[in-house]
């Protein structure tokens, strides 16, 4: 595994300090906290072909360009000079490894470098599991959406506009998105945790549709 050298480790401190800093008042579900374990997901990730500076340095910058946000620059170019950190002068790879993130509802083909695969990986595995079912409900309620209308289902968004506009229940995101998640994976570590947290959506999925239906609990 490569590593990284003392001065890319302060300045991934530092960058984590800013970011910790912009990030501090979001409630869109793009917190510090997601932004964090991300980082986290994407070190746990890290593979010997893969750039570790390059892949940490994205990882934290995953979200800054996402067009629901507002931040006071538009690339990472305009980052570096804003904060006076050193990306070593790969800041081309940089934004080319953002640039070819986001799920986008499965609607949009993006081939990925190694590097791209790894932080897109991360960012998915943080959109399962517990994290990734409280963050559907959480990201719903943010957006004003209501919990959950029976007359609602089987409405499911068919294109990537339907995907972001579309009037529809929580669970069906799980379909849409989140049941899907285990088949983008393509490095071994993340195939497994990603199966793992699989496993933990199709048990949420079938007990939610039991409790909507009253038919949880049957001797
Ligand atoms: P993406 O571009 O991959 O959809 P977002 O940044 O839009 O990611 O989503 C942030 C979080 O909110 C993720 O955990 C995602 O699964 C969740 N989310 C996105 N769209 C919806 C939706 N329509 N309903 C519920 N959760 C959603
Ligand atoms: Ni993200």
């Amino acid at each position: 595994m490569k590593h990284l050298t003392n001065k890319q480790t302060s300045t991934l401190k530092n960058l984590d300090h800013y970011i910790q800093d912009l990030f501090k008042e979001d409630k869109t579900g793009h917190d510090y906290g997601h932004i964090k374990r991300v980082v986290d997901l994407t070190a746990r990730l890290l593979v010997d072909k893969a750039n570790p500076f390059v892949c940490l340095v994205a990882a934290y910058c995953h979200d800054l360009f996402d067009d629901k946000l507002e931040m006071p620059f538009k690339s990472i170019e305009e980052l570096e000079k804003t904060s006076e950190l050193d990306f070593e002068g790969q800041d081309i790879l940089i934004q080319k490894v953002i640039d070819e993130l986001g799920y986008k509802g499965g609607f949009k083909d993006v081939s990925r470098s190694l590097n791209a695969q790894i932080v897109y990986e991360a960012d998915l595995l943080d959109a399962s599991g517990a994290i990734g079912i409280g963050r559907a409900f959480y990201y719903a309620g943010s957006k004003g959406h209501i919990f959950h209308d029976p007359s609602l289902e089987g409405i499911q968004a068919s294109n990537y506009d339907e995907y972001r506009n579309l009037s529809r229940n929580v669970i069906a995101h799980f379909d849409e998105k989140l049941l899907k998640l285990k088949d983008e994976m393509k490095t071994d570590k993340a195939k497994k945790i990603a199966n793992h947290r699989h496993e933990l959506l199709v048990m949420f999925v079938k007990a939610f549709k039991e409790e909507v239906e009253g038919r949880d609990y049957e001797k």
